[in-house]
């Protein structure tokens, strides 16, 4: 299949839990590798196969095919204990994890106290807290930032780590205790159970770069898989009620180490509708019993919370957005039969704010800004579209849905997934 494109990303265009799981599970069958670029167990991809059901967080979806490589890169913050947890999960599930899973040795580590600052700091926020997922992502990431982060590679020096340990411990036990009247935590504690940490994951730890670089030279198929979605980054979403990393494209670059001239196609995974879990804005939320029915028909709780996600309708704006920031290729449309049963479907196709029409999400977007969305109303098409596998099944009006989407978001949508499981997938290209 030399015609195909060597490596490809697969990002979320949305606010996350768009689906990326199935469809990296999916395609990943014509590539060697499968790496992550940003982002830690906040993410939580769910795949099914041979009626079983794979909870991911950190570790790429491509673990559970035993010849794929995976790798978590630079651009990760991981809780080693988390990490340790999956894996064993996964095991125990019967996935093999041996050489096949690869650390980065300068993604940078998730400590107890980050952890601990996210929750607190989010219970002071009161009203304007995030919604975070309370795993310690951006307090990681501030450590990052800051320059006394605490990365992989530092749990193979054992004096390296002692140090830097007890010097973050030191300043976030302050902030922990005088700030917010927190326990605090014991560096030492720490320092143990990170060495033994380190014991058990220091034979996956690799310089990332070199490594997926050298698979790229070669002509080893790389596949770029993203967690959460374009409107959580930090720089293009709707800040601050985003996540602390890039979640774009972009992040690929700088989160593995490889040039962008390597990514030879970018697939945004969308819903076929719009959900959020977390603060702020959302202009197509619906609050009533029509979001109700999507929460319930589309199983809309969070992997890793468990909390009930905010639904809508399709925004086209964000599906713009995402295609302009991240130069889409092809959309994959994800829980198309999830709208079976409606009488009518709407889709956004702008907002009205402050009189001003846009047909992308505003820069400026803030949860209090007074989206007025304009509609494109549907008729519904009333009948099951679950489990089909060609586009010439699908109701007629299923079929306007799909193309209006590509019309208007001047994308190709080229796979359409129409219930969990991989066989329920309708691919569209040769
Ligand atoms: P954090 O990444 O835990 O800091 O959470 C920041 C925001 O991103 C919150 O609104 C979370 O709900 C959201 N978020 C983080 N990870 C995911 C995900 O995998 N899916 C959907 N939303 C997410």
């Amino acid at each position: 299949m030399t015609d195909r494109p060597r490596n490809v990303a697969v990002i979320g265009a949305q606010w996350g839990d768009e689906g990326k799981g199935k469809i990296v599970d999916l395609l990943c069958e014509d590539f060697d590798v499968v790496a992550r670029y940003q982002g830690g167990h906040n993410a939580g991809h769910t795949v099914k196969f041979a009626d079983k059901h794979f909870a991911l967080r950190l570790i790429p979806s491509g673990i559970i095919h035993p010849q794929k490589l995976c790798l978590l890169g630079n651009g990760m913050v991981i809780d080693p204990e988390a990490l340790l947890e999956e894996i064993a999960n996964l095991r125990a599930a019967g996935v093999v994890i041996e050489e096949n899973l690869l650390i980065s040795d300068s993604a940078h580590c998730i400590l107890p106290y980050h952890k601990a600052l996210d929750l607190a700091r989010e219970e002071a926020a009161g009203t304007a807290k995030i919604g975070t997922t309370g795993r310690g992502i951006g307090p990681a990431y501030e450590s990052k930032a800051g320059r006394y982060g605490i990365r992989i590679a530092d749990l193979l020096d054992p004096d390296v780590l002692r140090q830097k340990i007890e010097f973050t411990c030191a300043e976030r036990n302050a902030v922990l205790r005088d700030v917010y009247k927190r326990d605090t935590f014991d560096p030492k504690k720490l320092y143990d159970d990170y060495l033994r940490f380190a014991e058990q994951l220091a034979p996956r730890i690799i310089n990332g770069t070199v490594w997926i670089n050298e698979q790229i030279r070669a002509g080893k198929r790389v596949m770029f898989e993203g967690a959460q979605g374009m409107m959580l980054d930090i720089d293009h979403g709707t800040y601050p009620f985003v996540t602390s990393s890039n979640t774009v494209v972009g992040g690929v670059c700088t989160g593995l180490g490889v040039a962008p001239k390597h990514i030879h196609e970018v697939i945004g995974v969308a819903k076929a509708y719009t959900t959020r879990v977390g603060g702020g804005a959302f202009p197509t939320e619906l609050n009533d019993a029509m979001g109700e029915h999507l929460r319930k028909r589309g199983n809309e709780f969070g992997t890793v919370t468990g909390r009930p996600r905010r639904t809508g309708w399709l925004d086209l704006a964000v599906l713009r957005t995402a295609s302009t920031i991240n130069g889409l290729d092809a959309i994959a449309l994800t829980k198309l039969d999830v709208l079976d049963e409606f009488e009518e479907i709407r889709i956004c196709t702008a907002y009205k704010v402050h009189g001003k029409t846009w047909n992308t999400f505003p820069a400026f977007a803030v949860a209090h800004h007074d989206y007025q969305p304009e509609y494109k109303t549907f008729k519904g098409w009333k009948s099951s579209t679950a489990g089909m596998t060609t586009f010439e099944e699908l109701p007629a009006e299923a079929k306007d849905y799909v193309r209006f989407i590509e019309d208007e978001t001047e994308t190709r949508v080229t796979i359409i997934s129409t219930g969990p499981r991989r066989e329920e997938t309708i691919l569209r290209r040769s």
